[in-house]
């Protein structure tokens, strides 16, 4: 999706710009673009990388402390330079960046068109940049009165920074339903779509709500409600650090979050843990609200929904717990049936997925109770939710999530076993062994590491070239082959798919013929030997058979090559096997030679529907 970054204080801006930019490279762009204000307000944009962009102002000097700047996604029109931000009014009044999408903007074209402007984009963003113009001069009461009323004409999500010719100390910014956070510090204030873009200047934030507008001078922000009155705001502190959105000597981000595993998954596992205990005080979750729970509704979208599929599997038989999953965009328009003792759960890393964001919103309408596991502090889905549960897996720029899905496991084991205890599922014995053994995930994650990349890497060289994969398992193998696979497609373009094994027979087996890449995970003890037996079938059909096991097992009848993983408590597989699948993802897509941090056609955070 887009990004934004904007300036406004002693230094020049074009540097800060163009660094906050190349940080949010990794939400995936096809163009990029600056406003930067010295006397006059200057635009320059770029078809394709920021480095097109860099070129052509290279040798500008651009001495001006104030800009904006942005890498935009298309949605409205093709990706070139026209369509590029920042979009300027008829007769240069208005400045604008915007991430998000305008639903009605073909109405508002006739109004502007039935006023004389004129438009020179495809873009949504050129009619907003307009529409602001029209009514600053039709009302002509001054930047908030302009965007106000813009923001009660438009329909979509938006966030927006605007620079006015008339006012050349400021940045206005308004935001609906995308995110945006404002930061300041002794040497100036500064706007961003996601914090790695300005966290190298400043972790002290502001989180402007939804229909709420600012002015960014050069020493303060002013807040503005709908009405255009002032609304206080609390300097935040971000406590994610700065070298945690750099990639600190490893080839790419996808690799050195895949690393940082073991220590972000015993963060969050102390987070929610005091003296051996599971701890959920943190999250508002109390023992009444867990007592009158009947039945969960996980949603969520892509990677974070297969954590929804392994905790559904835990839930269920560890605290019987009834349990749903969905996929967020389905959920929200499926008309689901909620009563009021059901829990919504919604698991987003971002905290700003549309869809996932939808759905928190439909399930508040119905007067259900939610609980968020989020990473980003501060997100919108974080701020609505009735409980929250915070990952700890600090600021995650690859666009596959490694870190994040681990940790969000981490979130659905605590849930799970604390619900247990509560509903008096499991006795004091089990949940005391259950948290020792959730204790060790760390170590025997960073055992993996250390023992399996090689291994994995000569496994990986062998498969640059292949068209399709398959990965299978059962129960909660199944529900980690479902992200295993993500994880190849996504950065890789390789066909993958994921299937219960038990399901092979009924379609899909077809597919297998000599070679074919089939990587078995076969964890869970009661259901071992029919995952073999499915294994089996595949290979007599000619397939290459990779399994992911416990150390110990023999697997040598079926297995071509054998990825072992240590011995845990059978609910928490998920977070070990997943590991050699993330590396597998990983090196086949270097090997391929690919931008394995930014795939093709992906953003980290999809905040449009
Ligand atoms: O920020 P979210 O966790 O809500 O994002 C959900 C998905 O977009 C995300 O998991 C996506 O599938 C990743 N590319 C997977 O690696």
């Amino acid at each position: 999706m887009c990004g934004i970054v904007g300036y406004n204080g002693k230094e020049k801006a074009v540097n800060i710009l163009l660094d906050g930019l190349s940080r949010l490279e990794y939400r995936g762009y096809d163009s990029a673009g600056i406003a930067i204000r010295d006397k006059e307000i200057e635009v320059f944009k770029a078809k394709g990388k920021l480095s097109n962009l860099k070129d052509k102002i290279k040798d500008k000097k651009l001495n001006g402390t104030c800009g904006i700047g942005h890498t935009r996604w298309a949605t409205h029109g093709e990706p070139n330079e026209t369509n590029a931000h920042p979009h300027v009014s008829n007769d240069g009044n208005v400045t604008l960046v915007h991430n998000g999408i305008i639903e009605n903007y073909q109405e508002l074209t006739q109004k502007l068109f039935r006023h004389d402007y004129k438009l020179f984009s495809e873009t949504d963003t050129e009619v907003l940049t307009n529409l602001i113009d029209y009514y600053y001069k039709k009302y002509k009461m001054g930047p908030i009165d302009a965007i106000n009323r813009t923001m009660v004409r438009v329909r979509g999500s938006y966030a927006i920074a605007v620079m006015f010719k008339e006012y050349p100390d400021e940045i206005w910014v308004a935001r609906k339903d995308s995110p945006m956070i404002i930061g300041q510090d002794s040497n100036g204030t500064y706007l961003a779509s996601d914090v790695p873009a300005i966290l190298k200047y400043t972790n002290k934030v502001y989180y402007i709500d939804n229909m709420e507008a600012a002015c960014l001078k050069k020493d303060k922000v002013i807040f503005y409600d709908l009405n255009g009155d002032v609304v206080k705001k609390e300097l935040k502190e971000i406590k994610w650090d700065v070298s945690s959105a750099e990639k600190e000597g490893f080839e790419h981000f996808m690799i050195k979050e895949i690393n940082e595993q073991p220590e972000v998954v015993k963060k969050t596992i102390n987070s929610l843990t005091n003296n051996n205990k599971i701890d959920l005080s943190k999250t508002g979750l109390k023992e009444e609200d867990i007592k009158r729970i009947k039945d969960i509704y996980i949603v969520a979208c892509g990677s974070a929904y297969h954590v929804g599929v392994c905790a559904q599997y835990i839930f269920e038989d560890l605290a019987r717990i009834p349990t749903k999953v969905d996929i967020a965009s389905e959920f929200r328009y499926r008309k689901p049936i909620l009563n009021k003792n059901t829990l919504v759960i919604i698991i987003s890393q971002s905290g700003e997925t549309a869809d996932s964001l939808a759905a928190l919103r439909e399930a508040k309408n119905m007067g259900v109770k939610t609980l968020a596991i989020v990473n980003v502090v501060g997100s919108s889905i974080a701020r609505e939710a009735d409980y929250v549960l915070y990952t700890l897996a600090g600021p995650e720029i690859a666009v596959a999530t490694t870190k994040a899905f681990s940790t969000q496991l981490i979130a659905s084991y605590t849930l799970a076993i604390e619900f247990a205890k509560i509903k008096k599922k499991i006795n004091n014995n089990y949940y005391q062994e259950l948290i020792n053994e959730m204790n060790q995930i760390p170590e025997k994650i960073k055992e993996i590491l250390n023992n399996l990349t090689t291994n994995i890497q000569k496994i990986a060289s062998k498969f640059s070239n292949i068209k399709d994969a398959f990965y299978i398992g059962r129960g909660l193998d199944y529900a980690i082959s479902l992200e295993g696979s993500l994880k190849l497609k996504e950065v890789s373009y390789i066909h993958s798919e994921a299937y219960a094994s038990g399901e092979l027979k009924h379609g899909t087996i077809s597919l297998i013929e000599d070679n074919t890449l089939v990587i078995g995970i076969a964890t869970q003890e009661e259901i071992f030997e029919k995952t073999i037996s499915n294994l089996v079938e595949v290979k007599s059909r000619g397939a290459y058979v990779v399994v992911v096991t416990i150390n110990g097992k023999d697997v040598s009848k079926v297995a071509n090559n054998t990825i072992m993983i240590p011995e845990t408590n059978k609910y928490f597989y998920p977070s070990l096997s997943v590991i050699p699948l993330q590396l597998i993802g990983y090196y086949i897509t270097v090997s391929k030679g690919l931008d394995v941090d930014k795939p093709r056609n992906l953003a980290k955070s999809v905040t449009v529907e």
